[in-house]
């Protein structure tokens, strides 16, 4: 069994440890926090053990019938691999004492490239990422990106692309973040940052990317523009979606035409915090002119898409499973989550 620790627990690092802990070939050493909040009381809930970077601050967590196990430095000792789901900029704080220790550590979309040298995402790059000490997973859009580039490069090579990302302005459970009433342009400049973070992981792909920050919380959706060296088709397209165990299709029958409805939908379907752990392409939007010019929206779930991608980015790390696909396919079984 893979040792995992959690340093981080809130909102990737409570789902990442959920799917973790459902692995048949790993197990949660432990999860941290700096403070008493409800993830804490999910922990207790999960009997995962709870481990805080201060000590000082244990009496907070005693007080509340929660119970501290240890320091984190403590838990990382005890793990094989850690999950660093802190806030944006911490990880770099922390990369010190994984160095110290000598352990594997995977970081998040938040922290640059540079700290852990290589970017991943299981559908480009597993391979590279075997035997690593240091991998960050790319953000949720990057991830989202990654995945239909990857697919359509595959089968017909892209030469371009071009990209609307229209983010949510905060996760649900971010009280104080705004914007409430407002279109915010982040940044104004173009190209924003994730065409530069797509090519961390693909760099021999064209692509430039503009974003912006709207009022909601649900999903990001993605306006994307791709030219194709190979004619394509939008039946081909669809058939390719079709077999990706990763990328969803937003049928017209379901009549889903927002990323509310497919919020609903993915709780109506019993989905673990409703998490769409896929990318979602809405079938009916995907265009294809002159065969070579292809046009589709997809909807990515900020929480949960790259919540696998972690899960792939263990066993990749530890070397145990040599070959992507079976470790997707082990990662979606044990999730018992087929793409929709
Ligand atoms: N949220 C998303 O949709 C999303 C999507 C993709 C990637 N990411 C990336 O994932 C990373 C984590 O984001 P998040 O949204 O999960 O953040 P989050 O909800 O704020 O959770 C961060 C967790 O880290 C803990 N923490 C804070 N400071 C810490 C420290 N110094 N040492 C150890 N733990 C600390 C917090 O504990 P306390 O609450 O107890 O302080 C909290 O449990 C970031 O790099 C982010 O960019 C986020």
């Amino acid at each position: 069994m893979i040792k995992v620790a959690i340093n981080g627990y809130g909102t990737v690092g409570k789902r990442v440890a959920d799917a973790v802990a459902a692995q048949p070939d790993m197990e949660i050493v432990g999860v941290s926090k700096t403070r008493p909040s409800f993830e804490a009381f999910v922990a207790k809930e999960r009997g995962f053990p709870l481990y805080i970077a201060d000590l000082s601050k244990k009496g907070a967590f005693d007080k509340l019938g929660l119970s501290v196990a240890g320091s984190v430095e403590e838990m990382l000792k005890k793990a094989d691999v850690i999950v660093d789901a802190t806030p944006g900029g911490i990880g770099k704080e922390n990369l010190p004492l994984y160095k110290k220790l000598g352990k594997k550590a995977i970081f998040q979309g938040g922290e640059d490239h540079e700290l852990a040298g290589f970017s991943f995402n299981s559908d480009c790059n597993y391979r590279d990422a075997i035997g690593r000490q240091f991998v960050r997973v790319v953000s949720c859009n990057t991830t989202g990106l990654c995945r239909m580039i990857n697919l359509m490069d595959k089968a017909f090579g892209v030469s371009k692309v071009r990209a609307t990302m229209v983010r949510r302005a905060s996760d649900p459970g971010e009280v104080k973040k705004g914007p409430v009433d407002a279109v915010v342009l982040d940044p104004v400049t173009v190209p924003s940052h994730h065409g530069p973070d797509v090519q961390t992981v693909l760099p021999h792909i064209d692509i430039t990317t503009m974003a912006m920050i709207v009022p909601t919380t649900f999903m990001h959706m993605h306006a994307v523009q791709m030219e194709v060296k190979k004619p394509a088709t939008k039946e081909a397209i669809l058939n390719l979606i079709e077999a990706h165990p990763r990328i969803g299709l937003v049928r017209p029958g379901t009549g889903i035409k927002s990323t509310a409805e497919l919020k609903e939908y993915a709780m109506d379907l019993g989905r673990p915090r409703s998490d769409l752990w896929e990318s979602c392409v809405f079938a009916d939007s995907i265009g294809v002119i002159g065969g070579k010019d292809v046009y589709f929206f997809q909807a990515i779930h900020q929480e949960a898409d790259i919540v696998v991608e972690n899960v792939d980015a263990i066993r990749a790390m530890m070397g145990t499973v040599k070959d992507a696909a079976e470790s997707v396919r082990m990662t979606n079984a044990a999730l018992k989550f087929t793409a929709i």
